[in-house]
């Protein structure tokens, strides 16, 4: 039995969680849930959306399951996802982006997986008022940082079979900072001679991806490069409610759906749970249950692929239970 801490969230997290932890009980999952609320919720009484003990215990569980919280938009509290891979050291974002048999898109050729920095860039949260009329955002890019983001994707297209690595920066405006980034990874490709290594600026990326995605392999990215062009990639596939994420440390793991807490369909029984549901699923391979992680995926992947209980974003009129229904029967 393994014991992972479990953040529902809020906005439509609750929701999906629950759906996921049924279907993972129903498959047989041998997890401990430690429930841990954070995010907008628990201001009110613990006076912070991300509280010690929440970091405490993934520090001692090594391994979480997190749904989306709500951040406010311009005042108040740092965002608890940004504030929470800072306080872990989770380094690493990671984004597998491939096809879903089923989920109809202009393309059905994707497969690429997005490595994102996480620590740094634009949200090292450095910002100022220099006066009435102005303000600034420092971005910062270090060569500790971006080493080991490039040793992370060099690592993982080893591990996975992939063929190449795409360095992406805008270093010819950001000559120093996505200059450095673009050092650090040409110094870390030479160690690595199976994979093919290449480079190309961010804004290029964007128009590629969206005529020829089938292109691109393993990309490397600055935080918030990784950002955009992760949701970008999200639309690829089907959409944020269809795109995975974790985020990873030295030996500590957060898993979690690339979408956020969706206010706008909150408590309406219509949130689509598959994101949450395919992070749920790298979590169970990351702690060795792989047997049940591909019995869930065989059972997701199926009812998908047949189309006929579908949650609204992917073009059905099924509920979130109903549809959650329908994997759980799936499983047997
Ligand atoms: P969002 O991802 O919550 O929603 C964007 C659109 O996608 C909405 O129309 C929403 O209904 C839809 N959507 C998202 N997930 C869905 C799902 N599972 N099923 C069906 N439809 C889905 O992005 P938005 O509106 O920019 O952010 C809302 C809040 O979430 C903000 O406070 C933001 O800071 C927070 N957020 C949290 C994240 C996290 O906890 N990891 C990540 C991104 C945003």
């Amino acid at each position: 039995m393994q014991t992972v801490t479990l953040i529902p969230g809020d906005g439509i997290g609750p929701e999906i969680t629950n759906s996921v932890v049924s279907i993972l009980k129903e498959a047989g999952a041998e997890i401990e849930w430690d429930i841990q609320s954070a995010g907008a919720d628990v201001i009110e009484q613990e006076g912070t959306p991300l509280p010690e003990r929440v970091i405490d215990s993934i520090k001692k569980n090594k391994v979480a399951l997190k749904a989306p919280v709500t951040t406010p938009i311009g005042k108040g509290f740092r965002s608890v996802n940004v504030q929470l891979r800072k306080a872990l050291d989770l380094y690493t974002n990671l984004r597998p982006c491939k096809n879903i048999d089923g989920i109809k898109t202009r393309f059905d050729n994707v497969d690429l997986v997005i490595v994102r920095e996480n620590t740094e860039d634009l949200y090292a949260g450095i910002e100022r008022q220099i006066d009435e009329n102005s303000a600034e955002s420092i971005k910062i890019i270090t060569k500790k940082a971006s080493t080991r983001i490039a040793e992370f994707a060099f690592d993982y297209a080893v591990k996975n079979n992939r063929k190449s690595v795409t360095a992406v920066t805008k270093a010819n405006i950001c000559k120093l900072t996505d200059g450095l980034f673009l050092n650090c990874a040409r110094e870390v490709a030479e160690k690595y001679s199976n994979i093919e290594y290449k480079e190309i600026l961010v804004d290029n990326l964007c128009m590629q991806l969206v005529q020829n995605p089938e292109k691109f392999d393993v990309l490397v990215l600055p935080n918030l490069y990784g950002d955009i062009v992760s949701d970008l990639c999200a639309g690829l596939i089907g959409g944020l409610g269809v795109a995975q994420g974790a985020n990873i440390g030295k030996d500590i793991a957060v898993f979690e759906p690339v979408h956020g807490s969706a206010p706008d369909i909150k408590g309406q029984n219509k949130a689509n749970p598959t994101a949450l549901l395919l992070s749920a699923i790298e979590m169970l391979k990351y702690i060795n249950q792989t047997e049940i992680a591909q019995r869930i995926e065989k059972a997701l992947f199926c009812v998908l692929k047949e189309g006929k209980i579908l949650t609204t974003d992917l073009g059905g009129n099924s509920t979130t239970a109903e549809f959650t229904n329908e994997i759980i029967k799936n499983l047997k």
